[in-house]
């Protein structure tokens, strides 16, 4: 579908956004790990978490929809359907990735797929350290179907994460929750720490490293989530609402876990109008309402730590960074080609039908100039966040634009349209 966008003079007025992807699958996933029923209230509707929640259904667990809730039947260690299974995670990384964890430590067989997208992304980044762990875990040329069988014997481990993921770093939690022994994980670049928040696990923070320690004590029992508005979805309307020469937004109860709120660090260090005006605390996490107002921006560096806590929104801050003073550069990012699509590729691909300068790094890309061609038809190449961040640009431009394959970004937030037309003046 081809969705176009005209010029928005004004956006005033505020959101209520559906809960954090990141934490609403691990609801989901411990909430089916538990023995009994748990509740997730705010669950993300994107089509991601559907997957998990239909990964669950497969495995035996009963999941019920209320009016405003998702009730979950766990069933506790070792106690899923005890069949042979084939799991479709969908678009989903996360489902896909935290998942082999927990599977690696059952005494079934199952397999993984996924769509295409999916399919062409790594898993060599959680078939070695399972492995590693004992896990009969195997995936031709690292990419999905993975095939996980029974194993002779998991064992605990200590070990330093090869790549900055938090997917990775949970699909080992995920398999350790299974063993009495300690297993450690050491941490050199921290990443989203939603598992070891919403598990209770002990974490020693030294010298700039995370070290992570997790057995079987803390394996998931019922509980009622709540889940904070998405950091990541929010993060188009702070970027819209900022660039916006007459906008006053608000948008309630953000997830501002310091995992992951540094995408509002970086802009206010660019000079963003964003204030928190209340903060709640849900279980470990922190959330805020927060007020945005169009701001004049100027591009900074971008630190190489903060890297993991922004990777999602590197693609709406590139446009940010394109009406900022200055040039946008950002380094340190390889990772953006591993996601739902290579994100460098995708955003330099349509900066370029712009008439912007850009240049394309191995492990990142600038942009910078002036808007030369409008009413263009951008390419979201499949990928939610690609899709949204030219919708943003598109009503920041005089005579608007449009979107090529814009329904995929139902994967994160089907109600962006209806969010949209509601703050618009
Ligand atoms: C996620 C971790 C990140 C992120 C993804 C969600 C998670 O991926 O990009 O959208 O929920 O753990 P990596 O772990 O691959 O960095």
């Amino acid at each position: 579908m081809i969705q176009k966008y005209n010029a928005v003079n004004k956006i005033k007025g505020e959101l209520n956004l559906p809960g954090d992807k990141s934490i609403s699958h691990r609801a989901v996933i411990f909430s089916g790990m538990a023995d009994g029923k748990s509740e997730i209230f705010n669950c993300s509707n994107g089509e991601d978490v559907k997957s998990s929640i239909a990964c669950f259904k497969e495995l035996g667990c009963n999941i019920e929809y209320t009016e405003n809730s998702i009730i979950i039947e766990g069933k506790g260690k070792f106690e899923f359907n005890n069949k042979d299974v084939v799991l479709d995670a969908g678009n989903s990384g996360t489902t896909c990735r935290l998942i082999s964890g927990l599977l690696a430590a059952q005494n079934f067989i199952s397999t993984i797929i996924g769509d295409e997208s999916l399919s062409k992304r790594p898993m060599d980044r959680i078939v070695e350290p399972l492995t590693t762990m004992g896990a009969n875990i195997s995936a031709i040329n690292n990419k999905l179907p993975i095939t996980i069988k029974p194993a002779v014997k998991l064992k605990a481990m200590e070990h330093t994460l090869k790549v900055a993921s938090a997917q990775v770093k949970s699909a080992i939690v995920l398999a350790a929750l299974h063993l009495d022994e300690k297993t450690t994980i050491i941490e050199n670049v921290k990443t989203r720490n939603h598992t070891e928040k919403m598990l209770g696990l002990d974490v020693i923070e030294e010298n700039g490293k995370s070290i992570i320690s997790v057995s079987s004590k803390n394996y998931p029992v019922p509980n009622t989530y709540i889940v904070p508005a998405d950091i990541s979805s929010a993060a188009f309307f702070i970027v819209f609402a900022l660039l916006n020469k007459n906008s006053e937004l608000k948008i309630n109860n953000v997830l501002l876990n310091e995992s992951r709120a540094g995408i509002i660090t970086v802009l206010k260090e660019m000079g963003a109008n964003i204030e928190v005006i209340n903060y709640y605390k849900n279980g470990e996490e922190i959330s805020g309402d927060i007020v945005v107002k169009s701001s004049k921006l100027t591009n900074i560096n971008i630190d190489k730590n903060i890297i993991p806590n922004i990777i999602d929104e590197i693609p709406i801050l590139s446009l940010a960074g394109i009406f900022a003073e200055g040039k946008f550069e950002v380094h340190n990012a390889e990772e953006l080609r591993y996601k739902e699509t290579d994100r460098i590729k995708s955003l330099v691909e349509n900066y370029n039908k712009l008439g912007l300068n850009t240049e394309e790094y191995v492990d990142g890309f600038s942009v910078q100039g002036k808007i030369l061609n409008n009413d263009i038809l951008f390419e979201s190449f499949g990928d939610h966040r690609i899709a949204m961040t030219f919708a943003i640009l598109s009503m920041l431009s005089e005579n608007g634009g449009s979107i090529n394959n814009f329904d995929c970004v139902n994967i994160s937030n089907p109600n962006f349209n209806n969010q949209i037309n509601s703050i618009i003046g």
